[in-house]
């Protein structure tokens, strides 16, 4: 059998992490929005809008447990900043379906500054979807406080650097089933 570690170094500079929340504690939370979200598209079929790549996993979760029949699609963006900061917001690859008219419910790991969500809505907006939505899986504080709007979301973090269900730093730590959380030790 198989484990994941609680405690990882990774990355250039190398990082230590520590675990924050387990695989179970995320799916649990992410069935909860699974089932808001077809409460709200109950009879409607919409399209799921993933943002590559942190969305890979929660994708895959949410879309089984909203139980709606929908159309998969996703977008690639790219922020200028380094690995631990979110910069300006550019598109690297569109989406290659037409959402107007369609319920559109765009699909992102985590919201921090909400800077992508804000380029997202402007980007998708002008195509005239029936709507447009967001569930991302986690949550920062500065969004909340900034008056950022997001529809649904998983789980409340807080202001701190974390890797894992999608989620990178310097490329590593996608893969990881559990959530981890940058700690505060120096590596060495
Ligand atoms: P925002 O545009 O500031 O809301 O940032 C959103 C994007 O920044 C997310 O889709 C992530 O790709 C990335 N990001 C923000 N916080 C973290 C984090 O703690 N770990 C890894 N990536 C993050
Ligand atoms: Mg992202």
């Amino acid at each position: 059998m198989h484990e994941y570690s609680e405690h990882l170094v990774l990355g250039q500079p190398p990082r230590k992490f520590e675990r924050y929340l387990t695989s179970a504690e995320i799916q649990r939370a992410v069935k909860e929005t699974g089932l808001r979200i077809n409460e709200r598209f109950a009879g409607e079929e919409p399209v799921f809008v993933g943002v590559l790549t942190g969305c890979f996993m929660y994708m895959a979760d949410i879309v089984r447990a909203s139980y709606l029949s929908c159309t998969i699609d996703f977008i690639k963006l790219s922020s200028y900043g380094d690995g631990m900061e979110s910069g300006r917001v550019r598109l690297i690859k569109d989406i290659d379906c037409d959402i107007r008219d369609r319920h559109v419910i765009v699909v992102d790991d985590i919201v921090d500054t909400g800077n992508s969500w804000d380029f997202l809505k402007r980007f998708l907006m002008v195509r005239n979807p029936k709507s447009l939505s967001m569930a991302a899986c986690f949550r920062k504080p500065k969004s909340v406080q900034t008056g950022v709007e997001v529809d649904f979301i998983s789980i409340d973090l807080p202001d701190e650097f974390v890797i894992g269900y999608g989620l990178d730093y310097a490329g590593q730590g996608r893969h990881l089933p559990d959530l981890y959380i940058l700690s505060g030790e120096e590596t060495k």
